[in-house]
């Protein structure tokens, strides 16, 4: 699904945040992306999606290189991942429902079919009730679980989760993964990033450990540190 060699991206200031970045995701896996603060997580994931590109080395997702492609295939390319971003990235002035059926919206899926996709994830994470506030009229962890609707509401097979339980009580955390996990079951490969100890040592699922832009621990079942 994801396979980068030597990847390397150093931003316009100078500053590295990903060197010689080597590693293979396979269809249908699980995988956590740890490390401190700074040490590329949410810059790994911006290559993947193409909202930065490459200094130097390979990433493919599926069979796409995706430094080579042209600005009209990026829309296209895109379609088939969701992202939970850190900060959300909700629409203001849209609200819960709108939100989510936009992801729809542009991909031109009928009005049938939006509706019962849209109100079949608002269930899902438990906000058919929210559905016409707009997110400031939500809390934090309510803005995070519709932006894990409007990430899975077009079946990717790949999402991409960058610190979906950033925000958070540990029960809706848990929540947030019993779906994550159960998305992963029907097929779509799980890419999280987290700070999150107690999740990653719990599910015991593959753990890539990232500190200053390299890779320094890649384990099948591992934890959120070495000696977990
Ligand atoms: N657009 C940018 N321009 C310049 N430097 C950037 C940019 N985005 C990130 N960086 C730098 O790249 C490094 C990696 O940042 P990144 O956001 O990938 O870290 P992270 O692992 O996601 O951290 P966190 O756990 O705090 O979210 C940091 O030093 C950061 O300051
Ligand atoms: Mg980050």
């Amino acid at each position: 699904m994801i396979t980068t060699r030597n990847l390397t991206k150093r931003f316009s200031n100078g500053v590295v945040a990903l060197q010689d970045f080597s590693l293979h995701i396979d269809k249908g896996e699980f995988v956590f992306l740890v490390g401190p603060s700074g040490a590329g997580k949410s810059s790994f994931i911006n290559l993947v999606i193409r909202k930065e590109l490459p200094t130097s080395g390979l990433l493919k997702v599926g069979n796409m290189d995706v430094a080579l492609l042209k600005k009209n295939e990026i829309p296209y390319f895109r379609r088939n991942i969701g992202v939970i971003f850190q900060d959300f990235k909700l629409l203001p002035n849209k609200t819960v429902y709108e939100n989510i059926s936009f992801a729809l919206e542009v991909i031109e899926a009928d009005t049938r079919e939006i509706k019962i996709r849209v109100n079949y994830v608002l269930d899902l994470v438990g906000l058919t009730h929210k559905r016409n506030e707009f997110p400031s009229e939500l809390s934090g962890g309510e803005q995070q679980r519709v932006s894990l609707a409007r990430a899975i509401v077009n079946r990717p097979h790949l999402l991409l989760a960058d610190e979906p339980t950033g925000n958070l009580d540990p029960e809706t955390s848990w929540g947030i993964m019993e779906l994550l996990k159960e998305i992963n079951k029907r097929g779509t490969t799980v890419v999280m990033a987290t700070h999150n100890k107690d999740i990653v040592d719990r599910l015991r699922r593959r753990v890539v450990a990232i500190e200053n832009g390299r890779i320094i621990r890649d384990e099948l079942k591992g934890g959120y540190s070495l000696e977990d």
